[in-house]
């Protein structure tokens, strides 16, 4: 099955600002205060954002009433009537107020239709908090709002020569807005600003140029919460363009669907979906590995068969990792270790190892500005005391200065398998514990670091020389004669796609 990423997809500027607004709150905290913050409504619908923010603190209410005097409450980006901000001033909140900026103006033209004494026709689904937000400010201006499918047959029906003012739910079917217009402007006058918002209707029209181009074995995924609307209509468009659609809102539900007879699958996701889940589904369906570890071996012969000395292998050995961290960020892996000096490897002449201790400090130093850029974490595994106290700083303030990004680069110095299970059984000891497999793991270099999916080593020897012995029980090997300083992104593609065809039974059948 070909995976294709539909573009756009994803988060809109009104759920980023109302998310970014909503981690401010918290941030903002003093320091062990746990008191909740409070939000009217789902901030966005979306799960894994409601969960996320759950974890910080936030409680989410659907009446304001519910809301404790003098309390903080942040209003959703969907907006709130005119009444529940006069109730939230009476009961002395603090509000913050995270309404998606489109929607606050279909709020101004809804109620400056109410205030010209014309009727309003608000399309949408009237059982959303959006469409409530509307009504509620159509009937604070005096006037009188008709409200979803039931409305807009009522309006059609009264005809008379009062014009009809209409407004949508900023999320519908931007085909179906039109179509309900125009049916409402064949039985009445209508001045409308029925419109769906700018992002929501680039991503349906995405997905409709996606099954226009795509054959009978296309279908399209639609990632985002069932509660969400526009993930929703996003599924919706597909299947009104032939194409069969899915939608999952998290991991457990996508590992649950059967894409049988699918050839091309169309990949795309709600204005509230994190990008974050996007990438891990999208890796999922690729079977791209999350975690990739080499064993970046070679670098001597290929220097001797140049005429050069084995320090000039090494240098271009640190070239071929800087391409292949970047083609790790191109293809969505997330962790990439390599294997840079085992605890064997101090038995080289000095020569060798001095040299390459000064190009481990040259590299991260030159490097730092682009490991920031690049938005990626740097951290070490390894023995730390072996390494020279100048050496340590610079791994150290690397580590410090990278250490919120998501991506990883852990470059194994001065490391060794069994070293490392040595370390952590003396550090389970020094405590006096006695160890499982799930708290042994606790005490290897970096235990949070999910283990490799993949490791692969260059230079044609087919042995592990105590790299990962531990974190490797169950990875898949690859091995090629490449020599590390020519290791290629297309060998680095045909490792990933042996891996991707592999079964991983894990001891299972
Ligand atoms: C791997 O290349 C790099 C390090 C061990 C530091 P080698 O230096 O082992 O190169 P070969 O195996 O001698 O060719
Ligand atoms: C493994 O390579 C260590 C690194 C790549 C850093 P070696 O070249 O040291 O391993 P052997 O000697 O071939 O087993
Ligand atoms: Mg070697």
């Amino acid at each position: 099955m070909q995976v294709e990423v539909i573009e756009p997809h994803g988060m809109c500027a009104g759920v980023n600002g109302a998310i970014a607004k909503a981690l401010a709150l918290a941030k903002a905290r003093p320091e062990g205060d746990r008191s909740p913050i409070y939000c009217l409504h789902e901030l966005v619908h979306n799960e894994i954002v409601i969960g996320e923010l759950r974890d910080l603190g936030f409680r989410f209410v659907e009446r304001i009433g519910e809301v404790p005097r003098g309390a903080t409450v942040v209003f959703s980006a969907h907006g709130v009537p005119p009444q529940v901000r006069a109730e939230a001033e009476r009961r002395d909140l603090k509000v913050v107020d995270a309404t998606c900026p489109f929607v606050a103006r279909v709020h101004r033209s809804a109620r400056d239709f109410a205030e010209k004494g014309m009727e309003v026709c608000v399309l949408g689904d009237p059982a959303h908090a959006e469409v409530r937000g509307i009504v509620g400010e159509v009937e604070a201006a005096g006037g009188r709002a008709l409200a979803g499918p039931a409305g807009a047959a009522a309006a059609k029906k009264a005809g008379g020569a009062a014009p009809l003012g209409v407004v949508a739910q900023t999320t519908m079917n931007s085909d179906e807005v039109e179509r309900a217009v125009a049916e409402l402007a064949r039985a009445r006058r209508v001045k409308t600003m029925a419109k769906v918002c700018g992002a929501t209707k680039e991503r349906q029209d995405a997905v409709r140029r996606f099954c226009r181009g795509a054959g009978p074995g296309a279908a399209v995924l639609v990632l985002g919460s069932k509660t969400s609307s526009n993930t929703r209509r996003l599924a919706e468009v597909a299947e009104e363009c032939g194409a069969r659609a899915f939608t999952a809102g998290a991991m457990d539900e996508l590992s649950r669907l059967d894409f049988a007879g699918v050839e091309r699958l169309g990949v795309t996701s709600g204005a509230s979906t994190p990008e974050r889940f996007f990438m891990e589904a999208v890796r999922s369906l690729r079977r791209v590995p999350e975690h990739v570890a080499i064993i970046m071996d070679g670098n001597g012969r290929w220097a001797k068969a140049r005429g050069k000395n084995r320090g000039a292998g090494h240098r271009a050995g640190a070239k071929t990792l800087e391409r292949v961290l970047d083609w790790c960020g191109e293809r969505g892996i997330r962790y990439l270790t390599v294997y840079a000096f085992s605890t064997e490897n101090w038995k080289r002449p000095k020569a060798e190892v001095d040299g390459l201790m000064a190009l481990f400090a040259r590299m991260l130093k030159t490097k730092e500005r682009d490991f920031v850029a690049n938005r990626v974490r740097f951290r070490m595994v390894g023995r730390r005391g072996d390494l020279s106290p100048k050496l340590l700083s610079i791994v150290e303030s690397l580590e410090r200065k990278t250490e919120a990004f998501e991506r990883q680069l852990i470059v194994a110095i001065s490391y060794g398998g069994r070293a490392e299970i040595v370390d952590a059984a003396n550090a389970a000891v020094a405590r006096g514990e006695q160890v499982t497999e799930e708290t042994f793991r606790r005490h290897l270099y970096a235990p949070d670091v999910p283990d490799p999916d993949l490791v692969i080593r260059t230079s044609g020897e087919c042995r592990v020389s105590n790299f990962l012995l531990w974190e490797s029980a169950y990875s898949e090997y690859w091995f090629t004669d490449t020599l590390w300083p020519d290791f290629s992104e297309a060998d680095f593609d045909s490792a990933l796609a042996s891996y991707a065809e592999r079964d991983r039974r894990r001891g299972g059948v």
